[in-house]
This record gives structure tokens, C-alpha cells and sequence, in this order.
């Protein structure tokens, strides 16, 4: 593969110069260039949300991201949302739910939840909803998703 620009990127608060060709996602560049394999890669087009990682404290699709759009923001993965060595509240209240199975889309799920609930705080179900619509989940885990968003939610995220 070709290189055409060194991206000079903020990632999980530590700050990370990385070789990108023309046109590469940031998917690819976080999983290939930088072993944050947790951004799983699912259907490629957007439609999925395994993807789903913070852009400035919003949740993206890295497949449908360009790299280069990620200069000058903060990346957030699912390897940098503990805090201080432990699982961000969210991930406790996904553990607590037993919100998942094969867990191929827990991390998106996570970090779609974590911008929800720093956005909402005290979401109603529509709102968990909506925010939640684009993640699939295989195996059927939706319930205890919206359980454990629900109980992060009561709990104030517990940070
Ligand atoms: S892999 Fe990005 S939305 Fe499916
Ligand atoms: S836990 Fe398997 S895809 Fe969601």
C-alpha cells in the first residue's frame, strides 16, 4: 500500500503520528496501524455500528470516516474509556446487564450509549432508542442493552 500522509492524531488522549493512504478510514487506520482491534469492523457501509467510535465526543462510523477528517479532534476507542485503570460506567452497567453474547458489537453499542448519555443524561426510551437504532446486534441482546443504558442512566454513569 502507498502512503500519502503522515495524520498526526489525538487518540485515546495520547497523541499519535500515523502512516494513512489516500482515502483509508479511520477504521482501518485504527485497526491495522494502531492495533485497536476493539473497532470491529462489521459491515463496512454504516449500517452496523460495530464501527462506532467518539469524534470529538460524538459517535461515528470510522468505516464511513475518513482518517484525515480525524486530525485536530479527539478519537476516543473503546481501549481508552476506562478511567484510572477501571471500566467506565458504562462498560460496569453492560457487565451487570449481562448485555451481550459473542460481544463483536458491545464496543460500538458502549460508545454509542457513553455519547448518548453525555448528551442526555436522564434519556427517556425514545431517546435510547433513536440514539441506539443504527447499532445491530446479532445476537439479539437488545433488551439487556437497554437495560444496562438504563441503569447507567439511573446511576449518573457513576463517574
Ligand atoms: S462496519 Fe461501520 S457501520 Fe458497519
Ligand atoms: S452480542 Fe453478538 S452481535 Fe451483539
Amino acid at each position: 500500500m502507498m502512503f500519502s500522509a503522515m495524520l498526526v492524531l489525538d487518540v485515546n488522549g495520547t497523541e499519535r503520528r500515523v502512516p494513512a493512504a489516500e482515502g483509508e478510514t479511520l477504521l482501518t487506520l485504527l485497526r491495522d496501524r494502531l492495533g485497536l482491534t476493539g473497532t470491529k469492523y462489521g459491515c463496512g457501509e454504516g449500517q452496523c455500528g460495530a464501527c462506532t467510535i467518539l469524534l470529538d465526543g460524538r459517535a461515528v462510523r470510522s468505516c464511513r470516516t475518513l482518517a484525515s477528517a480525524a486530525v485536530g479532534k479527539r478519537v476516543v476507542t473503546i481501549e481508552g474509556l476506562s478511567r484510572d485503570g477501571g471500566l467506565h460506567p458504562v462498560q460496569r452497567a453492560f457487565l451487570e446487564a449481562e448485555a451481550f453474547q459473542c460481544g463483536y458489537c458491545t464496543p460500538g453499542m458502549i460508545l454509542s450509549a457513553v455519547a448518548l448519555l453525555d448528551a442526555h443524561p436522564h434519556p427517556d426510551q425514545d431517546q435510547i432508542i433513536a440514539a441506539m437504532n443504527g447499532n445491530l446486534c446479532r445476537c439479539g441482546t437488545y433488551l439487556r442493552i437497554l437495560q444496562a443504558i438504563r441503569q447507567a442512566a439511573r446511576e449518573g454513569q457513576r463517574s
